[in-house]
């Protein structure tokens, strides 16, 4: 059960490599950078097993993780991290919250100016220091928890809520493939691999959107909803984090007007794969559409971080599914890695398919961090989606203030702060604080013998499904408009 376990492979990889000076500093950082990961292989403060040890013991104070220059270029510290005037509320204490509104996190610079990660971690080696201390440079971590990045697949709120306004299930199903290409973007703006946290055990986080041309404050709330204090015309979203070995996590969404709702589950299986990690995206998603009682099950693809050694960068890959088995429509999306040689990055191509046909209807190409066209079958080509071209709109957060102990923002503001504030003991000391916590309490239940209860979401045979979703809470229509599903009849 220690979290380390999740460690030894890549360990023993970078130690047995060829680059063996570089690997003690590598190992430290213990399996590097990179993002979706939940395991805990990516703790920046290390603590690999055995490693700390022999030069551990004589720790000749804290480096800093921050102040030396990347073997020779510009200085790390302070690069775009614009250490600035903390922002500060009324009473004098620190505005954690509008640390979470940085916009500018993804203008990072140019990479020059940040060097490898191996010249940064290697800057912070000294002889006798504590080597479970070396830590990731700041410019790969992203300042939020991953059940945040979550609900990036909400950023464009209109695109998935207008699912539900087609009228013919064809449209409905070219729709969900539209909001769901739209989805990857927004979380991974920077070209650099960001590594979000990996969310503790019980960890929750809530958030809304008020919906373009749906005016916010008008509605009535909905008090059993997942966010209980929003109303109808609000997009809602909750995730929790319902285990951590393996590490889960679930989520769901609902806008209660359009009577359409997401559930996902996540299970993240990291794999480190010589000059990059792998993350397996486990699990599934289902959009149900309660009008037609339809439900659309996505699955998701897989994350890579790229070049590991020097720049990090992140890309997506492998084959993801769309289908609904009421309506019997399809779809298969391929996301591309780049080829090794040459080749574009970030390139996707699908097809979409009517009930039956072999031959699809649908043709998408192009890459999900840019525009997708769409081919359809009668020839016609137009464009099908440019996600540059629409905006993003923002989540909305309660303040830390009024959130609850679990809440991501509220358990992750000391590191959050350390992070964007360049005081990396800080960060450092309030994330140990937090895993060691999560350790003390797992093995305080294995010691009475209980189990660990979650707390929206429940385990339903290979799925994790919301407590009380909203086809739980409005009526249904069992029966579909027969013009529109014909197998209705
Ligand atoms: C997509 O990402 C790649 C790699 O980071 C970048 O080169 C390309 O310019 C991006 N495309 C768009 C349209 O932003
Ligand atoms: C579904 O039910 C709602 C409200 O009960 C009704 O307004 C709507 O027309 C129904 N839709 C279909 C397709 O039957």
């Amino acid at each position: 059960m220690h979290t380390s376990n999740a460690l030894a492979p890549s360990l023993f990889l970078l130690c047995s490599s060829p680059l063996s000076p570089l690997a003690l500093s590598l190992s430290v950082c213990s399996g590097l950078p990179i993002f979706s990961s939940a395991s805990d292989q990516l703790d920046a403060a290390g603590r690999a097993p055995g490693l700390g040890g022999p030069l551990g013991g004589a720790s000749s104070g804290q480096p800093s993780a921050l102040g030396a220059g990347g073997g020779g270029r510009a200085s790390m510290s302070g690069v775009s991290r614009r250490p600035g005037v903390p922002p500060l509320l009324s009473d004098g204490s620190l505005d954690y919250d509008a640390l979470y509104d940085d916009e500018d996190e993804c203008d990072i610079g140019t990479m020059e100016a940040h060097g490898s990660v191996v010249t940064h971690l290697l800057s912070q080696v000294k002889i006798g220091m504590d080597l479970t201390r070396v830590v990731l440079p700041t410019f790969i971590l992203e300042r939020r928890s991953l059940l945040e990045m979550y609900s990036d697949y909400f950023a464009h709120p209109d695109y998935f809520l207008k699912i539900a306004d087609f009228k013919d299930p064809k449209d409905r199903m070219v729709q969900v493939v539209r909001w769901y290409m739209s989805a990857y973007h927004a979380g991974r703006k920077s070209s650099v691999a960001k590594k979000p946290y990996n969310p503790i055990l019980g960890e929750l986080f809530y958030c809304h959107w008020n919906v373009p041309g749906l005016p916010a404050g008008v509605e009535p709330v909905v008090p059993d909803g997942p966010v209980p204090w929003c109303d109808r015309n609000q997009l809602t979203f909750i995730a929790e984090q319902v285990s951590h070995h393996p590490p889960i996590s679930a989520f769901y969404a609902e806008h209660y007007n359009k009577r359409i709702s997401f559930c996902a589950h996540v299970w993240t299986k990291s794999k480190f794969l010589g000059l990059s990690v792998g993350v397996h995206n486990i699990g599934q998603g289902c959009v149900s559409v309660l009008e037609y009682d339809e439900e659309y099950i996505v699955t998701f693809p897989n994350g890579y971080g790229r070049s590991i050694l020097t720049v990090p960068w992140i890309e997506l890959g492998g084959p993801v599914t769309i289908s609904c088995a009421k309506t019997g429509f399809s779809a298969t999306i391929e996301f591309h890695t780049k080829p090794f040689y040459g080749g574009r990055k970030h390139r996707i191509s699908g097809e979409v398919f009517q009930p039956g046909d072999k031959k699809a209807f649908l043709s998408i190409s192009g890459e999900w961090n840019g525009s997708m066209q769409a081919k359809w079958a009668d020839g016609r080509t137009e464009g099908f989606l440019n996600v540059n071209e629409i905006p993003i709109v923002k989540k909305i957060v309660r303040p830390i203030s009024e959130q609850d102990e679990m809440e991501s923002r509220r358990l992750w503001k000391e590191v959050t702060a350390g992070l964007r504030f360049n005081d990396i003991d800080k960060a450092t000391n309030a994330k140990t604080d937090l895993e060691q916590r999560q350790r003390d309490e797992a093995k305080d239940r294995k010691d009475r013998n209980i189990r660990w209860e979650t707390k929206s979401f429940r385990e339903l045979g290979d799925n994790w499904v919301y407590v009380s979703p909203l086809v739980n809470r409005v009526p249904k229509n069992g029966t579909a408009d027969p013009s529109c599903c014909p197998e209705q009849r």
